[in-house]
């Protein structure tokens, strides 16, 4: 991790009285965001407990396992969570978008989903919170100027329906009046997981540009602040419903190429590269890297949420330095 990080996480304050510790059962607790928060939750006095696809062996924190086609799930996990956050879901930007992989993309999100109400139902009268991801391809990936908001409609294309199944399913934990909270998560960044290293490496070797117009909104957030905003939905318990998790600043993908670019101080004159050469390389995929809109990120900020990284340049230095 890099200094900046490691001041930032002994910054984060422990939980205070009002604030108990919890019990919080993280799925998908292995995976970019779930590592990360785990360390921060647990520097905070909570416990944490992940459910995983694989038994591993820790020493922060329980591993519990299920098997999601097949409806199995150690209940124990369960039983003793204050605080579930559902993280899981086969990465949508691995592999191609062939029908199988679009049934496992919305499966692991939706069945796993129905899976965690149903065992919650039958174990845990007590949980306090329910806290889903979701994306911000819930408004549809298209390249507009209009800033979408929590309460826009969803859109209309494969990953506008993906996060319209994986809130669906989140939402039934109201039936059960468990506190519910979703997150619409923008492209998170950090150095050595997710869209910013695979973006890094075109740039490393001196051949960086936009890609297609270069005009399509980037709403990003910094690994810190995604993580920042699960602890803040967690421990204020007045706060429910959706929220967009991207930082303040809107960047098109040309900005954001030449920040990232000028971050490495590496040339950024190459041309565009064309939206065809995108889409024969990625197939339908390609529309994560070609299109989007800007999103708001006023109503999490409202809600008390403080960002720590506001601006690209400030977050990819603190990263990438
Ligand atoms: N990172 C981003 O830029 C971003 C942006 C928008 C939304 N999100 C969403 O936020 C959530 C967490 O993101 P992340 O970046 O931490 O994800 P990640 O690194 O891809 O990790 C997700 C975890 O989900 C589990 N998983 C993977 N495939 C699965 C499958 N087929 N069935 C069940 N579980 C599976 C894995 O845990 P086990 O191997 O332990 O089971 C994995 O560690 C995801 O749902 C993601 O879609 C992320």
């Amino acid at each position: 991790m890099n200094p900046i990080a490691v001041i930032l996480s002994r910054e984060s304050k422990p939980a205070t009285c009002n604030q108990h510790t919890m019990n919080i059962l993280i799925t998908g607790g292995t995976g970019l965001i779930g590592k990360r928060l785990t360390d921060l939750l647990i520097e905070k006095g909570h416990t944490v407990s992940i459910l995983s696809r694989t038994k591993k062996q820790s020493d922060k924190a329980s591993f519990y396992t299920w098997d999601i086609a097949n409806k199995k799930i150690e209940s124990e996990a369960i039983k003793n969570a204050d605080i579930i956050v559902h993280l899981a879901g086969a990465n949508v930007g691995e592999g191609r978008w062939t029908s199988k992989r679009k049934k496992e993309i919305i499966d692991s999100r939706v069945q796993s989903g129905n899976l965690l109400f149903q065992t919650v139902k039958k174990h845990n009268p007590n949980l306090k919170a329910f806290i889903s991801s979701s994306a911000i391809g819930y408004y549809g990936m298209t390249t507009t100027d209009k800033t979408f908001s929590e309460t826009d409609k969803p859109g209309f294309d494969f990953l506008a329906n993906v996060c319209l199944k994986w809130e669906n399913a989140a939402e039934q934990f109201k039936q059960l009046g468990v506190r519910t909270a979703i997150i619409r998560t923008g492209v998170v960044l950090d150095t050595n997981e997710g869209a910013l290293a695979k973006l890094i490496t075109p740039i490393k070797f001196g051949i960086g540009s936009a890609l297609g117009s270069g005009k399509q909104a980037m709403p990003w957030i910094h690994l810190e602040d995604i993580c920042g905003i699960y602890i803040h939905l967690i421990e204020n318990n007045e706060l429910e419903g959706t929220f967009n998790g991207v930082a303040p600043s809107k960047d098109n993908n040309e900005e954001f190429s030449k920040t990232l670019a000028f971050v490495l101080n590496k040339p950024f004159w190459f041309p565009k590269v064309p939206s065809f050469a995108i889409r024969l390389l990625l197939g339908k995929q390609a529309v994560i890297a070609l299109e989007g809109s800007p999103i708001s990120s006023k109503k999490v900020e409202e809600s008390g949420y403080e960002f720590r990284f506001k601006e690209l340049k400030i977050a990819l230095t603190d990263i990438l330095n």
